[in-house]
């Protein structure tokens, strides 16, 4: 099982996992600008409400396959 980092956590995840298993329940992919908490809602790429920062990258989680070490960020 793949472990990723979730700002500065370890998360051990599924293998084959998208990295929204690796945000917690409930799912906190990221904040708006007024602070309040997103979360995934479609899953299919479509809302972009999961947007997360991985290796310094913009990803949506719903489509990424979390891979062993990636470093996640939610802010
Ligand atoms: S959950 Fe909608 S784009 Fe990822």
């Amino acid at each position: 099982m793949p472990r990723v980092w979730v700002d500065g956590l370890p998360v051990q995840v599924a293998e084959g996992a998208r990295l929204t298993s690796a945000l917690g329940l409930p799912p906190v992919a990221c904040r708006d600008l007024s602070g309040a908490p997103r979360g995934p809602l479609c899953g299919i790429g479509q809302c972009f409400e999961c947007r997360v920062r991985v290796d310094g990258r913009e990803t949506l989680a719903c489509l990424a396959v979390a891979l062993e070490g990636m470093q996640v960020r939610r802010d």
